[in-house]
């Protein structure tokens, strides 16, 4: 069997939790009031959490504009990691772009992190580019990762706007 854990939309009352693992996972964390204003004022963003008996272990987000889907954070609780969560929060939030209508998701993921490199390898995202000195606190840039949520062939051409 596998580690057993729910996944739900995030909400204020997730926030001690969520706050948590933000401070135990990243050098500049985001604020409460940051995932405050992502839940409630930006119409655009979801954010769902990962709960093991009711504790909240790991989050992650994305914007959803126009077509594309970018993730926005993602992190599970240092003692939780390794057990499929991170995994099984990429995948909630892929089904819930695809369900938007997303046709393409992208996100940003700093040079020295491997282990999250893998984890968005091995769910088909691919890299395409570098950020130079994307990350503020150490001038670290970020690799650029792109997955496709249609099968190149359904690719609509080029219209006469010269966009996608
Ligand atoms: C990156 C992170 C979210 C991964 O979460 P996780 O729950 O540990 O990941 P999973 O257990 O779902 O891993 C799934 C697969 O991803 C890969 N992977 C994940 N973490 C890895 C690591 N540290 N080293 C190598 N491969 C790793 C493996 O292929 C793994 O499968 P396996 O365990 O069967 O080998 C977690 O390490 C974390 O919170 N890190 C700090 C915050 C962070 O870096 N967020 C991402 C910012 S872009």
């Amino acid at each position: 069997m596998g580690f057993d854990f729910e996944i739900s939309q995030m909400r204020q009352s997730d926030l001690d939790g969520v706050m948590k693992i933000e401070k135990a996972s990243f050098p500049t964390p985001w604020s409460r009031n940051a995932f405050l204003s992502e839940i409630y004022e930006n119409s655009r963003a979801c954010y769902l959490v990962a709960k093991h008996n009711g504790e909240v272990i790991g989050y992650v987000g994305i914007w959803i504009i126009l077509d594309e889907g970018h993730v926005t954070n993602l992190a599970v609780h240092p003692d939780y990691r390794r057990r499929g969560v991170g995994e099984g929060l990429m995948k909630a939030i892929i089904d819930y772009a695809r369900s938007k209508g997303a046709k393409r998701i992208t996100l940003e993921v700093r040079v020295s992190n491997l282990g999250a490199q893998k984890l968005y390898e091995k769910l088909g995202f691919v890299s395409a580019g570098i950020r130079p000195g994307y990350y503020h606190d150490n001038g670290e840039d970020a690799i650029i990762m792109w997955r496709n949520e249609q099968p190149q062939r359904e690719r609509p051409v080029r219209d006469h706007h010269g966009r996608r």
